[in-house]
């Protein structure tokens, strides 16, 4: 059935593991999900961007959830909305059924302008009240996702930042983490620590100058008992890129957020880790490949189904590797 995320990271603080959360748009990419919790016995993060929740409608989105809680009656889903960017954007999805909402407040509504630290704390601090009343629980973000190496900030689609950040605004601060969690009463907190969202965050393999794991490990000294969040945590497997680029596809040589250094950052509390990218390259490269390999095929179907359960091979992987598995 469906469980708030406050329950979720809560049992899996006590049980020393991570959850994946994965973007979700259409049926595919819920029935890839939930056949890899399924059969790795795992609890599922669903999560709903605004881009999302547009494309495939509140109804829609819910009702697949529902669809999902009835199929799998076994396996605790938490239905989270990912970026929201002001509080009535919060609202309407706690409305339409959602058991988490994200309230992004270090970026103003237009998505582009860095908030201040007070804009931050109020907005969250008013999700939070309204959200904790219907039992829904509410992540923050504190501090700028982005690129260490070009100082690059991001706006939250991913597509480009005006102007150039300091280190110290792409890390985010442990005091000020602590003070945040206290005036926000937040269940989770997202922070930034070098990674940013899709396909590009580093031109090479990452090491400790460009993915901070360290700034985790400072964050939970500081807040041991807070639920952390890892954004832009695709892997950006060298196999997907291959996949993608083998059938047409476009894109340059990248690099994402190695496993081994998401697995580092489990004993320092983080709890969910956001994984969009990777279900994206898996469902879009096993499209081409179908495409190419059978032009005169036009049933859906067709590739429809192996890209899905290249997305559940995505999941099962995550799932084993963050110790997900078996704590449905
Ligand atoms: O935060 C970004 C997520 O990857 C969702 O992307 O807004 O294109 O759905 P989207
Ligand atoms: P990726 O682009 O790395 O998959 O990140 C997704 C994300 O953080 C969604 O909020
Ligand atoms: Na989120
Ligand atoms: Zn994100």
């Amino acid at each position: 059935g469906l469980i708030s995320l406050r329950q979720l990271l809560d049992h899996a603080a006590e049980n020393d593991y991570a959850v994946p959360a994965f973007n979700v748009n259409n049926l595919e990419y819920v029935q890839a999900v939930m056949r890899a919790a399924d059969k790795t016995d795992s609890p599922v993060i669903l999560q709903a961007s605004r881009g999302a929740r547009a494309y495939a409608g509140d109804g829609f989105l819910r009702h697949l959830i529902l669809g999902a809680a009835e199929e799998y009656p076994h396996i605790p889903i938490c239905l989270h909305l990912d970026h929201g960017d002001q509080p009535s954007t919060c609202i309407s999805a706690i409305t339409n059924g959602f058991t988490s909402v994200m309230m992004d407040g270090s970026l103003l509504a237009d998505g582009k302008t860095v908030a201040s630290y007070e804009y931050n704390v109020a907005v969250t601090a008013e999700v939070v009240k309204i959200a904790h009343a219907a039992g829904v629980s509410v992540e923050g973000e504190l501090g700028c996702l982005g690129n260490l190496e070009t100082g690059a900030g991001e706006k939250e689609d991913g597509h480009g930042f005006e102007g150039r950040l300091t280190r110290e605004e792409l890390l985010t601060d442990p005091e000020q983490a602590l003070d945040f969690v206290s005036k926000t009463g937040v269940d989770a907190l997202a922070v930034a620590i070098g990674t940013s969202h899709g396909a590009y965050k580093f031109t090479r393999a990452p090491d400790g100058d460009i993915l901070s794991i360290d700034t985790i490990e400072r964050i939970h000294k500081a807040l041991p008992n807070t639920h952390l969040v890892m954004h832009g945590s695709s892997t950006v497997p060298q196999d997907l890129q291959d996949l993608f680029t083998a059938y047409g596809g476009e894109m340059t040589q990248t690099w994402g957020v190695p496993v081994s250094e998401i697995q580092r950052g489990i004993p320092f509390g983080v709890r969910k880790v956001n994984i969009d990218t990777d279900l994206r390259l898996a469902m879009t490269g096993t499209i081409r490949k179908c495409f190419k390999e059978k032009p005169e095929n036009f049933d859906p179907r067709s590739y429809l189904k192996p890209a899905t359960a290249l997305m559940t091979d995505v999941c099962l992987e995550r799932f084993e590797a963050f110790r997900t598995a078996g704590k449905a």
